[in-house]
């Protein structure tokens, strides 16, 4: 489908400037890749408009693009450059923060159609494109008994999270998804393309891992594949009376990570009665309920899930907790400690401040009108910063020496209406548990990407010399700033 007659722009008025300067970017695409360019009364505008995980993401663009190519996304790009006009990017669609990956009246730019998936001769490497989520890559991968290092939650998307760092169930074997893609097909914003990996343009390649946005458009990602039949994982839920032995539970487990094929997520789920659960995860086809999850196991559970299963089945499973469709906000926070009691003070302040501040949420909003409510940590310790390493780094500057608590807050609800005070909620909730953890010694200033809020800052968090680093790199391989200004949305280093 063609993108049809452009409006003529009407004569006079601010408005009029506008609703040129933003058609502009459309008839720039539509008049080399018409194919590909959408408008809105398409049906693949329509889709693909809608195509988002949290209805706080959609707006309202002046038109699709869909490439179906490297190439025709570089065309599209120079195009888009020289008729300088304003887009967004969007793959899977998970930030869920306004403006991050859609646009108001700028041209939406969506991976849909960039959907290599294949892997190498003897392989130890599958190349994806951005298109797809990692339901697709896991299911995709389990027919070779392969897997990947990516999110834990299938339907979430496989560019957003590679760039942002990748929190996944083998961290402490690989760390970072990002540590495990070994070359990087990008569209640079002069429209050329380019290969990012340990020897071609090295630094280009250190800075996507973690930098986001701010370099290039990334069409492919050569991605480390990992061996897996089965392995042995779940989600352990207990009862609201063994919420504080569940909280030892975790920070005993923080402390001494001293099994590298396990992974948790420990979560306070607040209802009518708190639920604490938490997912386990044990790389091993064999072995069940290993040792160091004992602290967990122990406590009697209301349900459990645990059990054999590959991760496709497991990321499937946790992915049924995704609800489209709603409103949705992550917020981001660390503590870092040495000791079982400096973890364990850590996720106590953030649990107490947390639960002191939601009597505050409740009274504004009906209970009907709450979807889900949780609170989350994601300890990162020495084994996990080490195997980034020993792949070459990334950006985000963590420090091995140090054991991480990422926290996360999550906060889904029905209704828009809602919007306002739920942004306004969770920032104060997360400063108050910042200035707290702060005061006890215990804060750390990194803010994970993947969960955090359009309020947040990233790159400072990353340590100043990372983030000036991160800088100069932009500069060198877009140093008009296109994906600063021409594509605003998401984090940007300056
Ligand atoms: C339910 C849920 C579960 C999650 N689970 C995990 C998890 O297990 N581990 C984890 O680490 N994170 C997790 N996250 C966070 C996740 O990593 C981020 O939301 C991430 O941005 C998702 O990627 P996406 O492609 O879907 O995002 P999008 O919203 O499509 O993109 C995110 C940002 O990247 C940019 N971008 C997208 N594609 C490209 C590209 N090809 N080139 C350049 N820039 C691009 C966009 O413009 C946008 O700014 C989860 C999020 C949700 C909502
Ligand atoms: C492009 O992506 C859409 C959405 O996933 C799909 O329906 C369509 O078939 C794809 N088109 C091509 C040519 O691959
Ligand atoms: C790195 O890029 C070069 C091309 O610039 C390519 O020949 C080489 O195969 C790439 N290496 C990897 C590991 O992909
Ligand atoms: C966590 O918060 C709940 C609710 O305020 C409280 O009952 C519990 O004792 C707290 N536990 C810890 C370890 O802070
Ligand atoms: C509250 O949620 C209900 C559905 O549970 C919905 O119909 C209603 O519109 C929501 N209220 C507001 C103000 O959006
Ligand atoms: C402490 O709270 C104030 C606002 O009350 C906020 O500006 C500041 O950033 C907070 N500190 C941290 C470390 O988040």
């Amino acid at each position: 489908m063609r993108l049809g007659s452009v409006a003529l722009p009407l004569a006079g008025g601010l408005a009029t400037v506008a609703a040129n300067s933003v058609s502009a970017g459309c008839r720039a695409l539509t008049k080399p890749l018409g194919d590909a360019v959408f408008s809105r009364n398409t049906e693949v505008y329509k889709y693909e408009s809608k195509n988002f995980w949290s209805n706080t993401e959609i707006l309202s663009p002046a038109c699709v693009f869909r490439p179906q190519s490297t190439e025709q996304l570089a065309e599209g790009l120079d195009a888009l450059v020289h008729a300088n006009a304003d887009f967004a990017v969007r793959g899977g669609g998970h930030m869920g923060i306004k403006g991050s990956n859609n646009i108001d009246g700028g041209v939406l730019v969506v991976m849909s159609n960039l959907t290599t998936l294949q892997l190498n001769d003897d392989q130890s490497i599958v190349s994806v494109g951005p298109a797809y989520r990692w339901q697709d890559v896991y299911t995709f991968l389990a027919k070779h008994d392969l897997t990947a290092a990516g999110g834990r939650l299938g339907p979430v998307g496989v560019p957003g999270l590679l760039l942002a760092g990748g929190v996944n169930f083998y961290g402490n074997q690989v760390g970072f998804g990002c540590d495990t893609v070994v070359n990087y097909e990008v569209v640079l914003a002069d429209g050329s393309v380019v290969q990012a990996n340990r020897s071609s343009n090295p630094d280009l390649f250190w800075a996507l891992k973690g930098g986001s946005s701010n370099f290039g458009l990334v069409t492919r990602f050569d991605i480390e594949t990992i061996k897996s039949r089965k392995v042995w994982a779940g989600a352990h839920t207990v009862a609201a009376q063994y919420v504080d032995r569940f909280l030892a539970a975790a920070a005993t487990y923080a402390s001494d990570i001293s099994d590298p094929k396990t992974h948790i997520v420990p979560a306070l789920v607040p209802g009518d009665s708190t639920l604490a659960s938490v997912i386990l995860f044990y790389d091993s086809e064999t072995e069940s309920y290993p040792e160091i999850f004992k602290p967990f196991t122990d406590i009697p559970s209301v349900s459990s899930t645990v059990g054999f299963k590959t991760v496709a089945e497991f990321a499937a499973e946790t992915g049924e907790m995704v609800v489209d469709g709603i409103n949705d906000v992550f917020v981001a926070g660390s503590v870092t400690g040495a000791s079982y009691e400096e973890l364990h003070q850590g996720i106590s302040i953030i649990n107490t401040t947390f639960f002191n501040e939601l009597p505050k949420l409740y009274k504004q909003i009906p209970t009907a009108n709450i979807s889900t409510i949780q609170l989350d940590w994601q300890p990162i310790g020495a084994d996990w910063l080490k195997a980034s390493e020993a792949r070459g780094g990334n950006t985000l500057g963590l420090d091995s020496s140090k054991t991480y608590l990422c926290y996360a807050e999550v906060v889904e609800w029905i209704g828009s209406a809602y919007d306002d005070i739920v942004a306004e909620w969770v920032e104060k909730t997360t400063y108050a548990i910042n200035n707290a953890t702060q005061k006890a010694g215990l804060y750390d200033p990194f803010n994970y990407m993947g969960d955090s809020a359009g309020f947040q800052s990233i790159f400072p968090g990353y340590g100043e010399k990372n983030h000036q680093k991160l800088i100069s790199i932009a500069q060198k391989y877009d140093p008009h700033g296109v994906f600063q200004t021409l594509m605003p949305g998401g984090f940007k280093i300056y």
